[in-house]
């Protein structure tokens, strides 16, 4: 795992009048309807980072993304302009461009203690690809961007499990540092899960199901859970696996996630570890404006599962309640809606009462914790969802390596 003397933090530069890129995870949960953000715990999580950066004079220009190209929440960031400057209470510039002229234009504009907020950095398609530091120094956006800026500085712990051009290549040609949040993340998640207290359980649940598999067949071989528990979309595409008809309506909501390669992969993890996950024995339904609870063997056709049902939940309780330490990532259900937080709720309260050590992950979990009034009995929340569970498996968070070598880099010269 990693420690900070590896890499810069803040206190290692002189930040005054410098131009200051700073990566940051603000990728929020939206409302499908409206497409408005419906929690913004990760723009305030980069609050002190930000505030630090203008109280030392710095110019700040600030990279983030919203989702991905191709799916229905992937936005500009306006709205995430407009909520960090009320969380700061200070002007965020936002300008709905990421190379071009008018980007470069208004880094050009700033002035000592300003704020500006770029566009949505996966814009590009340099962005997207998944590739090496040394390959994504040379990309558009390094090289249009990092010859504008003193200095790199990352707190985009969310999303540091990504090889992306914006957290990997500008540590490249960039003296850089990590953020403030960046730096906490590290530094609990190593002091809580040095040595994780038995029996351990992983709930992995929310609408991203491409990396689960993987996730699970790397976290059981590596011993950190005695337990994974199902939920969500992956609750459903694993009921898939086994063979359960899982109905057209909810086929529907998990068609984009479930490519060929990784229902193998599914199978493959179920038949390996078949015994320590435990999937959902029903789902809730909306049946005339009602929650109703339908068993995994009678999956509807026309309405999807919008929460795990309530035998599910029942036996799920019990398992969580008997451990020692259990971690979190992705909601059970669609807990915005009314009468489906159901599922999320009780599961977080039972992580809670449990009495172990309990640990949730990413923007939607900690939104839901939050709005149930739970996330300050929980052990900790990070903002980390991938990032986390990489982390977990003490493996390499890219992001992070990549702030290592440009300290080598650096400081060499
Ligand atoms: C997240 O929300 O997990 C991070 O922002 C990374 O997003 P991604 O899974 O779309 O890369």
């Amino acid at each position: 795992m990693t420690c900070t003397k590896e890499y810069n933090t803040l206190d290692d530069f002189n930040l005054r009048d410098k131009t200051v890129i700073l990566r940051a995870d603000i990728n929020c949960p939206l409302d499908k309807s409206t497409l408005k953000i419906i929690n913004d715990s990760r723009i305030r999580s980069i609050v002190p980072t930000v505030r630090e950066l203008i109280g030392k004079r710095a110019k700040v220009v600030i990279l983030a993304h919203q989702s991905r190209k191709g799916k229905w929440d992937f936005i500009g960031l306006e709205q995430h302009a407009d909520l960090l400057s009320k969380s700061l209470n200070a002007p965020v510039k936002y300008v709905d461009d990421v190379i071009g002229g008018a980007a470069k234009a208004a880094v050009k504009a700033l002035r000592p203690g300003d704020i500006l907020l770029l566009g949505n950095v996966r814009a590009l398609d340099s962005e997207s690809a998944e590739a090496g530091m040394d390959v994504h120094a040379e990309a558009d956006l390094v090289a249009e961007l990092a010859p504008l800026a003193d200095l790199f500085v990352c707190d985009a712990f969310g999303a540091a499990h990504r090889s992306q051009c914006s957290l990997v290549g500008f540590p490249a040609k960039l003296p850089s540092a990590s953020g403030r949040l960046m730096a906490r993340e590290l530094y609990a998640l190593k002091t809580i899960f040095e040595d994780p207290r038995r029996p351990s359980v992983f709930i992995i649940g929310g609408a991203k199901f491409a990396d689960v598999p993987c996730m699970i067949d790397r976290v059981m071989e590596a011993k950190m859970a005695d337990n994974i528990i199902l939920v969500g979309l992956a609750g459903n595409a694993f009921l898939s696996a086994r063979g359960v008809d899982i109905g057209e309506a909810s086929g529907k909501v998990l068609a984009d996630e479930l490519t060929p390669e990784n229902f193998a992969k599914a199978r493959e993890v179920l038949s390996k570890y078949g015994q320590h996950i435990l999937l959902p024995v029903d789902v809730a339904v909306e049946r005339n404006g009602r929650r109703e609870s339908v068993s995994t063997g009678d999956m509807p056709t026309a309405e999807p599962a919008l929460d795990i049902g309530d035998r599910s939940i029942e036996k799920f309780e019990k398992v969580i309640l008997s451990s020692k330490t259990a971690f979190m990532s992705g909601p059970a259900g669609m807990f915005e809606k009314p009468g489906f937080e159901k599922g999320t709720k009780r599961l977080i309260t039972a992580m809670v009462e449990s009495g172990g050590l309990s640990v949730l992950g990413g923007g939607h979990t900690a939104g839901a914790a939050e709005r149930f009034d739970l996330a300050d009995r929980v052990s900790y929340v990070s903002t980390g969802g991938g990032a986390l569970e990489t982390f977990l498996l003490s493996e390499p968070l890219p992001a992070v390596e990549a702030l290592i070598r440009s300290k080598e880099k650096f400081s060499r010269r």
